[in-house]
């Protein structure tokens, strides 16, 4: 068997053109102008990319985007004090602080400080609480992209089989929650769990989410199952250019799986198209 390629490129231009028509459709009808706030502290390389992109494609479509890049070494306080403008800024509906954020800032401190309606990460402990009690919140954006690829295969997750291998604040735990929204039966796996490839090989979905380069092989996966890729991990070759591959070995994957995502070019697009629908969210629901 050979798997079918998910297109994530795909499926996020189409969502992306989609927001583009309601942001066109909120501007005329309620004078209504989504904004993100984008904060970056420091100069991380791979931070520094994503935020260009999310800068980028929240203009395309149609949105104000606001960017603040803040030097390695601001203050916390300095932090927090730009998060409480933010908050308070009637042009500003939603707002996303990349991370990591270096050691010397407490995350947590400045997640919790995000006003919850603004939270367009979905990390705040109210957002991620909602999710949990299967209440409408504000949900991570990766964890949103994965349920959308898993949905251009099935119509319907009720009654599947899922394993969430990663149990992250960012992706593996809000999936979980989102899958069982979905009524999809859920094993929650991790690094440390015992006999992670017949918990695998169990599963009509699969979600790699660990963060190790290659880990998912082909006798993890039952023949036929979906596979969505989550990681990626930075590879230099001699030659001194970046590869990225997933945490997923595709090729040997692909001759296994009935669907698979590849990296990139899959999960990673979804992100920024699923942060840009909860910055319309967002902006929709203050405006009332
Ligand atoms: N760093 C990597 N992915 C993400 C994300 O989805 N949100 C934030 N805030 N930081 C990230």
């Amino acid at each position: 068997m050979t798997a079918q390629i998910i297109d994530g490129k795909r499926i996020a231009s189409e969502l992306r053109a989609r927001v583009a028509g309601e942001v066109t459709r909120v501007k005329r009808d309620h004078e209504l102008t989504p904004g993100l706030a984008v904060v970056l502290v420091g100069h991380d390389p791979a931070s520094q990319v994503y935020v260009r992109s999310k800068h980028k494609q929240s203009q395309e479509a149609g949105m104000a985007s606001f960017e603040h890049v803040l030097p390695e070494n601001v203050a916390e306080a300095d932090l927090l004090a730009l998060v409480t403008r933010l908050n308070r800024d009637p042009l500003v509906h939603g707002i996303l602080v990349q991370l990591p954020l270096p050691k010397t800032i407490n995350t947590e401190a400045v997640i919790n400080a995000i006003d919850p309606a603004k939270d367009v990460d979905g990390l705040h402990p109210s957002n991620a609480g909602r999710l949990a009690g299967g209440f409408a919140a504000l949900s991570p954006c990766t964890p949103l992209g994965c349920i959308i690829l898993s949905k251009s295969v099935h119509a319907s997750l009720e009654g599947m089989n899922a394993i969430v291998i990663g149990r992250s604040n960012l992706v593996g735990r809000p999936l979980v929650q989102l899958l069982l929204n979905e009524n999809a039966t859920v094993t929650i796996a991790h690094s440390r769990s015992r006999d992670l490839k017949h918990l695998s090989a169990r599963a009509d979905l699969v979600y790699a989410a660990v963060g190790r380069r290659e880990m998912v092989r082909a006798d993890w996966i039952k023949p036929g199952a979906t596979v969505i890729d989550v990681g990626i991990n930075r590879l230099s070759s001699a030659d001194g250019k970046t590869r990225l591959v997933g945490d997923v070995a595709f090729a040997e994957v692909a001759a296994v799986a009935g669907a698979i995502t590849p990296v990139p070019g899959g999960v990673g697009q979804m992100t920024v198209a699923c942060l840009l629908v909860n910055t319309l969210r967002a902006a929709c629901a203050i405006a009332g």
